[in-house]
């Protein structure tokens, strides 16, 4: 693919196609005997569940919702705006949170506790990448992918101005 901007590959397809098999193979594991309610975070986190989805062996059931966060230095900051709601009531369910990246930690710490009001029988987060070094609120993740550096990232549903979501590795955008 002819790329506009310099990017360098950090994750690997085969890294990551055999990072989701082990976290497929587990989440199988610990859900035996359930259904698992996947909500996926768009559109970042699209390319991850479809993946994730796929290597769960117990029965799956998937639902979407949109937000956007507010960034600092806006009267609401730190309250997220839902874009998109869920079709779906989470009442009872095991509902597991799909999140491409964690950087502060600001969206999911607004996300993760409205969805728990809603009365799930239990609630997890899995996250493709954990940014750590940038976090400002304690978020408590269940399943990681990788952890990465302080590095901009696309690919795999990262998105650089829209772009770049469809390569298949994750990759350091050069600015
Ligand atoms: P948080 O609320 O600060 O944790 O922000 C998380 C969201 O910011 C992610 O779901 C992404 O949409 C976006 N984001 C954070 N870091 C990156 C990155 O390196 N590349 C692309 N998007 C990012
Ligand atoms: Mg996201």
């Amino acid at each position: 693919m002819k790329l506009e901007h310099d990017i360098s590959v950090l994750i690997s397809e085969e890294e990551l196609d055999n990072k989701i098999l082990e976290l497929g193979t587990k989440i199988s594991k610990d859900y035996e005997g359930k259904c698992v309610h996947l909500i996926c975070i768009l559109k970042g986190s699209i390319f991850f569940t479809c993946e994730l989805a796929k290597r769960i062996t117990v029965p799956v059931t998937l639902d979407f919702i949109s937000v956007s966060s507010y960034g600092s230095g806006t009267v609401s900051s730190g309250s997220i705006n839902i874009k998109k709601e869920l079709d779906e009531s989470i009442e009872g369910k095991d509902v597991i949170v799909i999140e491409d990246i964690i950087d502060s930690g600001r969206t999911l710490s607004f996300l993760i506790p409205m969805l728990k009001d809603r009365k799930p029988n239990s609630l997890k987060l899995c996250t493709m990448l954990d940014k750590p070094e940038r976090r400002e609120f304690g978020i408590q993740v269940d399943y990681n992918g990788f952890q990465i550096p302080d590095k901009f990232v696309v690919g795999y549903g990262l998105d650089y101005d829209q772009k770049y979501r469809n390569l298949p590795y994750i990759g350091v955008v050069h600015l």
